[in-house]
């Protein structure tokens, strides 16, 4: 795999300021989470950094499809063969039943960085440090929120992420 300040030379090249910087701060979020949870930290942080790498190549991409194109990509082109970390990039959209903590940290910190705004995000940065579960069920059903006043479906595999947590959540 090459190396973090290697990923970040070639991240900040590729994609715009904008979404260079939610990378980071998701990168940021994702440890922060990781040391509070005793997750491994350089996964959250790779993970963190590379969540939205699938937008690089295609900034077109729908948003559920950017998902699955960054798993491949952190595979083919830095080399990340970590099924932890592929997965974590994989559902950070759509989330999945029994989501791994990883999964559920990277899930979030794209949530509630420090640059996101939106009504409930507060109380979802907080809960993100005193129940997990609670803080997705409220990132889901804001995300749900949104979706619906704008009209648009929403995906499956969002509802049954959802739902298993809401039924099985700590
Ligand atoms: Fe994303
Ligand atoms: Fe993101």
């Amino acid at each position: 795999m090459k190396d973090i300040e290697k990923i970040k030379e070639d991240l900040k090249k590729s994609v715009g300021d904008k979404l260079y910087t939610h990378c980071i701060n998701v990168m940021n979020t994702a440890v922060d989470l990781a040391v509070y949870y005793k997750v491994d930290i350089e996964k959250a942080r790779i993970a963190g950094l590379l969540h939205d790498c699938g937008k690089l190549y295609n900034k077109n991409i729908k948003n559920l499809e950017h998902a699955g194109l960054g798993a491949e990509i952190v595979k083919d082109k830095y080399g990340v063969e970590d099924k932890e970390i592929i997965n974590a990039i994989l559902y950070h959209t759509t989330g999945r039943e029994n989501m791994t903590m990883l999964e559920k940290i990277v899930y979030i910190a794209d949530k509630i960085e420090p640059n996101r705004e939106y009504d409930v995000v507060d109380e979802i940065r907080e809960l993100a440090y005193s129940n997990m579960d609670k803080a997705i069920m409220k990132s889901f059903e804001s995300t749900f929120r949104y979706l619906k006043a704008k009209n648009v479906h929403i995906d499956k595999q969002s509802l049954d992420s959802y739902e298993f947590i809401k039924n099985n959540k700590s």
